[in-house]
C-alpha cells in the first residue's frame, strides 16, 4: 500500500499547503478518494462556526473498519495490525495480524449484538492496556456503537458521571489491570459506578488479572464465555454496519474550564480521513515500520495514532501494557530493540521522567531502528528536547513536536519528519488545510511574525470535533463563541520570525498535568465536597517533571486531626471524586483566599505565590482584604 497522500519533500508540503488553502475541497476530496466508501459524497465540505454545524463528505457512507480490517486482508492479511508488550516482561508477547485482528473484531462484534448493543447505543470501555481493548472499540465502530474510553485511572464516582451524560446501557471491562508491581482493580470501580447509575444492562468482562470480581447475574457476563458463544453459534461474520459520514463513531470525555468534563464527540468520516492522513505525513510512515506510540487508548492520542491512524494506513501498531519505569527505566529501550520500533512517539513528562535516571538505563541498548522521534500532550522544553534527541535519536532521527487536541482528533500543528525542519520546543508548522490565527483579547487578529497571542484556527479540518455531547450548547460556548467565526483552542502561542508555532501553554484554567488535562474547577469542585472544606482554589505551578502541579489553597471551616491528617483527607477525598492523576501536589491550608470587592479570587496572585514569586502581585487595589495576600505567602509550601 502507498499513499497517494503522502508528502514527501519541502516542495510538495508547501504546494500541498497552498492548494488545501486556496480550495480545501479539492485538496480533501483528493485525499479522500485514498479510502475505501460504501457511498461517494455528494459535497466535500459545509460549515458554519457560529452554530457550528460542520459536515465533512456529505452523504458519504462508509464503516472505519473495512478501512481498518477488510482492505488490508487481501494484500497485507499475515502483517502484524498490533504487536502487543505486556507488563510482565516475562510474559510472552503476542503479535496480532490483519487477518486475525479482522476476525477477533467481528467475533467480538457478534457478542455485542448479541448482547443487545445495536446502532447508535453507547458503549463505556473501561479496560486497561490489552488487545481485547483494540478489538472491543473497533467491534463497536463495525457495529454503528458508539464507544466512549474511559481512562483506567478515573474513579468510580467520574465513571457514573460520565455514564450519565453519554446515557450509556453497555460496558466492557476487565476484572483488573497490570502497571509496573501493582494490580490495578477495574471491575469493583464499574461496580462501585454502577451503585449510582441504572442505564446500564449489560457488563462484559475479560479476565485479565485473575482477581476475583462479583458477577451479577442478568447483568455481568465474561468475555471469554460469550466469545466462546459467538464462535459455537458457526457465525464468523459480521458485516460492517453502513455509517453515515457524520454519524458519531465516539465520544471521549475531557476536561474543561469548568467543573463539568465534555463528551467531545467525533465522527465517521472526517475523522478516518483526517487520522491515517496525518499519521503518514507527520511521521512519514512506510509499510513494515513499527510504530510504538506509548500513550494510554484512553487519551486521544490511543485513539487516533495506536488505533485509528495506524490500523487505517494499514501500519504495525506496538501497543504497550506497562509503564516506562518497570522492571526498571530500561523498558521503553527494551521493546524498542526487542521488537525493531522504527517511529516513538511520547510524551515530554515520559521523556523528563526518564532522564532523571541517567543514561545508564539507556546503556546496552542498541535504538537503530529508531527513524522518526514523536512527542504529544504539552510544550517540550529544550533541554528534554535535546535530550531525547541525543541520547535516544542519537542525532540522526527527525524529532515531530507535534500539537493537537482532544478536540482537533488529530495533530493539526507539527513539522514532518525529514520533510520539514524541526526546531527545539516548537510544533513549527500547520499541516495543510490547518489555517492557524493568533488573536488578541478582543479577537482582532494579530498578523506578521516574531508575534504571541491566542491560537484560533479558521477553517475546518477534517477531523474538527462536531459537537459536545447531548448539548450542543456548550460546544459552541466552549469552542466558537469567544471570537467569532474562529476555532479557540485555549492555547497561547508564539509566532516565530520564520512563520514556526510554539504553543505556549494554556490560557484558560485547564491545567496539564503530565500531558493529562484537568480543569482547576474540577479539582475544586471535589475538594470541596470534603466535609470540613468551606471554599478552595487550585491552580497549576511549574513541576520538573509533569510540566505541571497542582497546588491548592483551602479553607477550611473544621480541621479534623492535624494538618497532615486534613491534607491526606483532602487528597483521598479528590482520589475518590476524580482519580489519582487530579491529586493536587501541595495543599496549603489558608485562612481565607484574596478576593475583589466583587467576590472573584485573584486567581493571578495565587499562580504566583505558588510559582514561589514573593512580590509583583500586579494590580491588588481591588482586594477586599490586602493583608490575607501576606498571610498566604508567608505560609507558602
Ligand atoms: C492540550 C490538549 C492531543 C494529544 C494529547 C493531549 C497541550 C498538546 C502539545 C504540544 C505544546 C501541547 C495543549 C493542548 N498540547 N500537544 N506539542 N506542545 N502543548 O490532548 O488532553 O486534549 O490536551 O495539550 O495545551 O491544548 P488534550
Amino acid at each position: 500500500m502507498s499513499y497517494a497522500y503522502q508528502i514527501k519533500t519541502k516542495r510538495e508540503y508547501n504546494e500541498a499547503y497552498k492548494k488545501s488553502i486556496e480550495d480545501p475541497e479539492a485538496y480533501w476530496e483528493e485525499v479522500a478518494a485514498s479510502f475505501i466508501w460504501k457511498k461517494k459524497w455528494e459535497k466535500v465540505l459545509e460549515w458554519n462556526f457560529t452554530a457550528p454545524d460542520i459536515k465533512w463528505f456529505k452523504e458519504a457512507k462508509l464503516n472505519i473498519t473495512e478501512n481498518c480490517l477488510d482492505r488490508h486482508i487481501e494484500a497485507n492479511g499475515d502483517n502484524p495490525a498490533i504487536i502487543w508488550e505486556p507488563n510482565n516482561p516475562d510474559e510472552k508477547h503476542r503479535v496480532i495480524t490483519y487477518r486475525q485482528l479482522h476476525k477477533e473484531v467481528m467475533q467480538f462484534a457478534n457478542v455485542l449484538k448479541h448482547n443487545g448493543v445495536q446502532k447508535g447505543d453507547r458503549v463505556c470501555i473501561y479496560m486497561g492496556m490489552v488487545p481485547e481493548l483494540a478489538v472491543a472499540v473497533l467491534a463497536c465502530a463495525r457495529i454503528g456503537a458508539i464507544h466512549s474510553v474511559i481512562f483506567g485511572g478515573f474513579s468510580a464516582q467520574s465513571i457514573a458521571d460520565r455514564l450519565q451524560d453519554a446515557q450509556a446501557s453497555f460496558i466492557v471491562t476487565c476484572d483488573g489491570s497490570y502497571r509496573g508491581n501493582k494490580v490495578i482493580p477495574l471491575k469493583p470501580v464499574i461496580d462501585d459506578a454502577l451503585a449510582q447509575c441504572d442505564t446500564v444492562k449489560k457488563v462484559i468482562v475479560l479476565n485479565r488479572t485473575h482477581t476475583p470480581v462479583s458477577m451479577i447475574k442478568g447483568r455481568d457476563v465474561w468475555w471469554e464465555d460469550e466469545m466462546k458463544k459467538a464462535e459455537l453459534s458457526g457465525n464468523l461474520q459480521c458485516n460492517a454496519e453502513e455509517m453515515d459520514a457524520e454519524d458519531p463513531l465516539f465520544i471521549l470525555y475531557t476536561s474543561g474550564s469548568t467543573g463539568k468534563p465534555k463528551g467531545v464527540v467525533h465522527t465517521c468520516a472526517g475523522y478516518m480521513v483526517y487520522t491515517a492522513y496525518s499519521f503518514v505525513n507527520v511521521f512519514q510512515y512506510t509499510l513494515g515500520d513499527v510504530h510504538f506510540c506509548t500513550a494510554d487508548i484512553g487519551w486521544i492520542t490511543g485513539h487516533s495514532y495506536i488505533l485509528y491512524g495506524p490500523l487505517c494506513a494499514g501500519a504495525t501498531s506496538l501497543m504497550f501494557e506497562g509503564i516506562p519505569t518497570w522492571p526498571d527505566a530500561g523498558r521503553f529501550w527494551d521493546i524498542v530493540d526487542k521488537h525493531q520500533v522504527n517511529i516513538l512517539y511520547t510524551a515530554p513528562t515520559a521523556i523528563r521522567s526518564l532522564m532523571g535516571f541517567g543514561i545508564s538505563p539507556i546503556e546496552g541498548h542498541q535504538l537503530t531502528s529508531l527513524k522518526v522521534l514523536g512527542t504529544v500532550g504539552e510544550p517540550i522544553n529544550e533541554e528534554a528536547w535535546h535530550w531525547y534527541n541525543e541520547n535516544i535519536g542519537k542525532g540522526r532521527c527527525p524529532i515531530v513536536d507535534t500539537w493537537w487536541q482532544t478536540e482537533t482528533g488529530g495533530i493539526l500543528i507539527s513539522n514532518m519528519a525529514g520533510i520539514t525542519p524541526a526546531k527545539p520546543a516548537h510544533a513549527t508548522l500547520p499541516l495543510p488545510g490547518v489555517q492557524p490565527v493568533l488573536v488578541d483579547e478582543h479577537g482582532n487578529e494579530i498578523t506578521g511574525n516574531n508575534v504571541n497571542g491566542n491560537l484560533c484556527i479558521k477553517h475546518p479540518w477534517p477531523s474538527i470535533l462536531r459537537t459536545t455531547y447531548g448539548n450542543h450548547e456548550r460546544c459552541r460556548t466552549n469552542y466558537f463563541a469567544t471570537y467569532p467565526n474562529l476555532y479557540f483552542t485555549g492555547d497561547g502561542c508564539y509566532r516565530d520570525n520564520d512563520g514556526n508555532y510554539r504553543i505556549t501553554g494554556r490560557v484558560d484554567d485547564v491545567l496539564n498535568v503530565s500531558g493529562h488535562r484537568i480543569g482547576t474547577a474540577e479539582i475544586e469542585n471535589a475538594i470541596n465536597m470534603h466535609t470540613g472544606v468551606i471554599e478552595s482554589a487550585v491552580v497549576g505551578y511549574p513541576h520538573d517533571i509533569k510540566g505541571q502541579g497542582i497546588y491548592a489553597y483551602v479553607v477550611c471551616s473544621n480541621i479534623h486531626g492535624d494538618e497532615t491528617e486534613m491534607r491526606g483527607d483532602i487528597t483521598q477525598t479528590v482520589t475518590r471524586i476524580i482519580g489519582a492523576i487530579a491529586k493536587p501536589d501541595k495543599i496549603q491550608l489558608v485562612n481565607g483566599l484574596p478576593k475583589t470587592r466583587s467576590g472573584k479570587i485573584m486567581r493571578r496572585v495565587l499562580r504566583k505565590i505558588a510559582e514561589g514569586e514573593t512580590s509583583n502581585f500586579g494590580d491588588t487595589s481591588t482586594l477586599l482584604d490586602p493583608g490575607i495576600v501576606e498571610e498566604i505567602k508567608n505560609g507558602k509550601i
